[in-house]
């Protein structure tokens, strides 16, 4: 699938399915603004884009600040004079514990960078958007805004609001040219199930019905349909990229319960 031309701002890019995708867009003819705190992560993924022939710029942003969203977007056109797409997937917030035992500011955190984040990449996405004719945002959100997951609960409230965020943004630009979607993964296989070791990664892999976690390219290649043509009356919708986790719920099945009973 091509995006030449395309000029595209991810978001948390320094690392996981940002970087990922970042990748991904270059190699699909995209121009990419990667953005993130860490100016020397995305310096390097940046760097590395361009020796391979790509375009890629990196601005260190803070997503959850105002003046650092916008300059975000400005220092874009001036480097490649247009907006047609971005990617809002940054994160940060409280490790996992019970409601009661969240630190109130670890919370503030969660919503500050996640929904806060999002509605100030839009805020300032939109009207260069709008400037360039149209655009396509894809925001980040996961399972676990869909549905409640004990001990998460900064994360689940600052992705069910993320998700709330996309859909009044697709109504609001849905007839002038912006498709605004979000995603809903489940586990993909990025820092945090590394670190956490094979047997979580297993475990997290057998939530899913396809038993399975899923990889981050696997994201990515979404975010480049997302951005396409090929999906262009798609807006305003929750996309899960979960391994079937969407549908329901899919136990182990015993071998015994396999075989039909006997008759009595
Ligand atoms: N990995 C998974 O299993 C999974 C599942 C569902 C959803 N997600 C979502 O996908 C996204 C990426 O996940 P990941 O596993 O690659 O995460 P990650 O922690 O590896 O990457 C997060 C990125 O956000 C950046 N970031 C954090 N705070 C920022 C800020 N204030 N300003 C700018 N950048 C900031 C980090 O530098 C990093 O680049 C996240 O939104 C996450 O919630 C991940």
């Amino acid at each position: 699938m091509t995006l030449d031309g395309k000029v595209a701002i991810v978001a948390g890019a320094s690392r996981g399915i940002g970087e990922v995708t970042a990748r991904a867009l270059a190699r699909s003819g995209a121009s990419v603004v990667l953005a993130a705190r860490d100016s020397t992560a995305i310096e390097t993924v940046a760097a590395d884009i361009r020796a391979s022939g790509g375009r890629a710029l990196a601005v260190p942003t803070d997503v959850g600040d105002s003046d650092s969203a916008e300059r975000l977007v400005a220092v874009t056109l001036e480097k490649f004079g247009r907006l047609d797409a971005a990617f809002n997937n940054a994160t940060d917030g409280p490790v996992p514990a019970p409601l009661a035992e969240i630190d109130p500011l670890d919370f503030d955190l969660g919503i500050r960078t996640n929904v806060r984040g999002t509605f100030l990449g839009m805020k300032f996405q939109i009207p260069a958007m709008l400037a360039s004719g149209g655009g396509s945002i894809v925001n980040m959100a996961s399972v676990a805004g869909v549905r409640g997951t004990a001990n998460l609960a900064g994360y689940v409230a600052a992705k069910a609001g993320i998700i709330g965020l996309t859909k009044v943004a697709a109504l609001d630009y849905a007839d002038q040219g912006i498709r605004v979607n979000v995603l809903a993964p489940g586990p993909i296989l990025t820092y945090h199930l590394e670190a956490a070791g094979d047997d979580v990664q297993r475990r997290a892999g057998q939530a899913a019905p396809m038993r399975r976690v899923g990889l981050p390219e696997e994201v990515a290649a979404t975010v480049i349909w997302l951005f396409s043509d090929q999906s262009s009356y798609i807006t305003g919708v929750t996309l899960p990229v979960d391994g079937g986790m969407a549908a329901g719920e899919k136990p182990p099945l015993a071998k015994n319960l396999t075989r039909r009973p006997a008759p009595l």
